[in-house]
């Protein structure tokens, strides 16, 4: 199959500019620890994400994705400046407030983080913990609409015949899909992703991120998704922000953005340290001098799903 030059076509067109930003970050400031040996994680960060928007949280190891991903999920709180997720301001918000935040968002993980014991149905089940009440043990304590909506979930995946199996008989790939099942279980009005697929296969990243491609798509979901590879950002998202050291050094729309120009971006980013430039080089920063080495997930990316 000749597959088309990487746009975020298969994400969607820029959703519509309508409507109070999803996320509105003015000031984000974290920092570990106090005096000498603290560490600034997120330095003044400030953007909003749209309604519907698909971003990238594009940055090297160390760069604040995870923890600003943390941040915005209500599970720690920001040292300074002012971050509203879905209407909850995060500096102010009490501990139920967050409690309510969390049920609001999706998240996915770089490790699936599944019950491995666990079928596959009933984890994608545990999605809906936070709107029961009470503890569940096993698959038949959780409503019949429950289960129905999480078997709807899998079929969604493309994962429905795998339903009684258990979860850690599944390959990594597929483990994420039903993380992204169970993460829809909460029906978010966010989804948050954090690296997930950095610890899977190029053809299983392919298929996991046009999952969360569709799922956006279909459900006109807004999702912030950190990666660090720059071919990936580019194909999959509408737009890109970059991290370097904790504060935001890129801002850009994909669409029409010349790729080089990307690059040359993240390899500044990336060329703060030795280290820094051998993760770029590993992520595809090379890929504007040497094109045919292009990343294989791009082509992967734009087949149909
Ligand atoms: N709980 C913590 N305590 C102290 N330092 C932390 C903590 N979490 C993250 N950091 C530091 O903050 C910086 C950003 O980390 P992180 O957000 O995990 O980056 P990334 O996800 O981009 O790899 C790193 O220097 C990391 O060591
Ligand atoms: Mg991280």
């Amino acid at each position: 199959m000749t597959a088309p030059a990487p746009t975020a076509a298969h994400v969607t067109g820029s959703p519509a500019a309508a409507g109070e930003p999803v996320i509105r970050l003015d000031g984000l400031t974290k920092r570990f620890g106090s005096g000498a040996d603290s560490l600034l994680a997120l330095d003044d960060v400030s953007f909003e994400v749209r309604p519907g928007e698909v971003v990238a949280l594009l940055g090297l190891s160390g760069s604040g994705k995870s923890t600003l991903l943390s941040l915005l999920d209500g599970l720690q709180p920001p040292t300074s400046g002012d971050g509203t997720v879905l209407g909850t301001a995060l500096a102010r918000a009490g501990r139920s407030e967050l409690r309510a935040l969390r049920r609001r968002i999706g998240f996915v993980f770089q490790q699936f983080h599944l019950v491995g014991r666990l079928s596959v149905l009933e984890n994608v089940c545990t999605g809906a913990l936070g709107s029961l009440r009470g503890p569940r043990l096993g698959l038949l304590s959780y409503p019949r609409a429950v289960r129905e909506r999480a078997l709807d979930g899998l079929e969604q995946v493309g994962l429905a015949a795998h339903a009684f199996q258990r979860a850690d008989t599944l390959s990594g790939g597929q483990q994420q899909r039903v993380a992204v099942a169970r993460a829809l279980m909460q029906e978010p009005g966010l989804l948050l992703a954090d690296e997930p697929v950095a610890s899977l296969d190029p053809e299983s990243s392919a298929q996991v991120m046009r999952l969360l491609a569709r799922v956006a798509r279909e459900r006109e979901l807004t999702v912030l998704c950190s990666l660090h590879q720059v071919d990936l950002a580019l194909s999959w998202a509408h737009r890109i922000v970059g991290l370097r050291s904790g504060r935001v050094v890129m801002d850009v729309a994909t669409e029409g953005i010349d790729r080089a120009t990307v690059m040359r971006l993240y390899e500044e980013v990336a060329a703060e340290s030795a280290e820094g430039m051998a993760a770029a080089v590993a992520a595809g920063a090379t890929v504007a001098r040497h094109p045919v080495s292009a990343s294989a997930l791009v082509p992967a990316l734009t087949k149909g799903d």
